[in-house]
């Protein structure tokens, strides 16, 4: 399928590496103008390289999403670079693996700034300019723990969750100003962050988890990311779309 998202700009935070930059990958092979945005300069800088040496448009913006001066800096010079946003991917996130008994405000408040707050910085960056044009496609990745519930995640959990919520009140408020809002729930995908997480051991019995045998690619969740993106997925709002092997079939 043709997702014809050649001439539109799009922002994935988080692009620098694992799962966003798959999806800044997909996104430029689609025709898309890309901007990395990441807290890591140095790797963003490197990602859009990589992106712009295999034939795509890419620019990078560094920040810190949980910051809501540095978000709105990010979609300005993104804007600058790229021109009008018409995507906005919400990929950056943290999480601390341990039990809730043993962890504490320092982490609780990181993994709210990331991965709630940071939607929140970007969305209230990026819609004004959405609405004044008419039309934008907002996705966010939260997580099958923001449905389920994972032990030794749970405020990574509820962070997650909350993205959900948000997804669907803001979808119904900028529904009539064209912009859709949507997210995608995603399984155990290996990238740098959960190899930091994860030993290598528990990989094989990670993947008996999940019906389809085998934990996510990034690339798996760049497509779905993808769709929700285009003018292909013009009448889906407010969903949360799992992508997840089967191992949560709402
Ligand atoms: N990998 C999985 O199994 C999995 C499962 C469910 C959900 N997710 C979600 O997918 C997203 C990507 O995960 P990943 O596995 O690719 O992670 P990763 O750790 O490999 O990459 C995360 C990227 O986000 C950037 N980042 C972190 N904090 C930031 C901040 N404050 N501001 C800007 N950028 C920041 C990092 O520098 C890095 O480039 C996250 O939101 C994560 O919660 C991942």
């Amino acid at each position: 399928m043709d997702l014809d998202l050649g001439g539109r700009s799009a922002l994935v935070t988080g692009g620098a590496r694992g799962i966003g930059f798959a999806m800044c990958e997909l996104l430029a092979d689609e025709g898309a103008r890309v901007v990395v945005a990441d807290i890591d300069a140095e790797g963003a800088r490197m990602a859009a390289a990589k992106l712009t040496a295999a034939g795509g448009t890419a620019y990078s913006v560094a920040g810190d999403v949980s910051d809501h001066a540095d978000a709105r800096e990010m979609v300005t010079a993104a804007e600058a670079a790229a021109g009008p946003l018409d995507v906005l991917i919400n990929n950056a996130g943290v999480w601390f693996v341990r039990k809730f008994v043993d962890s504490d405000p320092a982490t609780w408040a990181a993994e709210f700034g990331v991965n709630t707050h940071g939607v929140l910085n970007m969305c209230h960056a990026a819609l004004p300019g959405m609405l004044e044009r008419g039309r934008g496609a907002i996705v966010s990745v939260t997580s099958e723990a923001g449905r389920v519930g994972e032990p030794r995640t749970a405020v990574y959990s509820a962070a997650k969750a909350a993205v959900i919520g948000f997804t669907r009140a803001v979808a119904k408020e900028v529904a009539p100003g064209g912009v859709r809002v949507n997210c995608v729930a995603l399984g155990t995908i290996r990238t740098p962050g959960t190899e930091a997480s994860f030993a290598p051991h528990l990989w094989p019995r990670i993947a008996k988890g999940y019906p389809l045998g085998r934990t996510g690619d990034p690339s798996d969740a760049a497509a779905a990311v993808a769709f929700l993106a285009s003018d292909r997925s013009g009448w889906v709002t407010g969903q949360t779309y799992g992508v997840n092997g089967g191992y949560t079939m709402p």
